[in-house]
């Protein structure tokens, strides 16, 4: 139990609010659900829970309206905000993979794995939600990329001709598979990450240490 008013804590909307609530019930940390409701406390009143979009979520422990937030390294870095990283979670990893129609499976593979693969001058063309990671990417394998900035649904893009490739995650490969895509690299394996508003840790390092020891059943 962590005396004094509850820590603030932003968690996403998704896959990943499931697994987080599963992991905080295996420690005894409840977080009842009404409707809708988009601000709730523990039942201990450990922690006071904003329920934001995935790629919100660094906005908001950024302003410091949430001092903590639990995020994956891929929405991270997309950030390009500075944060503590205070604790690795066991689950919710992913990969962040190139992919591409079944059919293009060659030239897609050459084009990846060597810059010299393609004509000097040819941009890629890549549709992704991670522009940031796919820039950094290509540029540090000095392949000219045009980078299409989606919002959802990737997968889409190279079976509607968009583009050919995409950059995005990859957890059971079922999305890739029913819509007739493959892995042409794997690129980067994702973790899910307990960060802290820099001045917010300073200000509640005593309760946030204690609450990551709750987490790590060391509490
Ligand atoms: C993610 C990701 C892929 C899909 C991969 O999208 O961007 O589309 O999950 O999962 P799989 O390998 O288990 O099929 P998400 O479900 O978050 O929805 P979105 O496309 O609307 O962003």
């Amino acid at each position: 139990m962590i005396p004094g008013s509850p820590l603030s804590l932003a968690l996403p909307k998704g896959r990943l609010f499931d697994r987080t609530l599963e992991y905080f019930a295996a420690r005894g940390l409840s977080i009842p659900l009404p409707e809708r409701e988009l601000v709730v406390t523990d039942t201990k009143g450990m922690v006071k829970v904003f329920i934001v979009k995935n790629s919100d979520l660094p906005v908001y422990v950024t302003h410091g309206i949430a001092g903590l937030g639990i995020c994956g390294s891929d929405v991270l870095r997309e950030s390009r905000a500075v944060f503590f990283e205070l604790l690795e979670f066991p689950f919710g990893s992913t990969r962040m993979c190139l992919a591409a129609l079944e059919e293009s499976r060659n030239g897609a593979g050459q084009m990846a794995g060597h810059a010299g693969g393609h004509a000097a001058g040819v941009k890629l063309k890549v549709a992704t939600k991670f522009p940031v990671f796919t820039r950094d990417f290509f540029n540090s394998r000095g392949i000219p990329v045009e980078i299409i900035k989606l919002h959802g649904s990737v997968e889409l893009a190279p079976v509607l001709g968009l583009a050919p490739y995409i950059v995005d995650l990859v957890e059971t490969g079922s999305t890739l598979k029913a819509n007739g895509l493959r892995i042409v690299e794997e690129l980067e394996n994702t973790k899910v990450k307990l960060i802290a508003n820099p001045a917010y840790y300073k200000i509640h390092y005593q309760k946030v240490n204690a609450f990551v020891n709750f987490l790590k059943g060391q509490a």
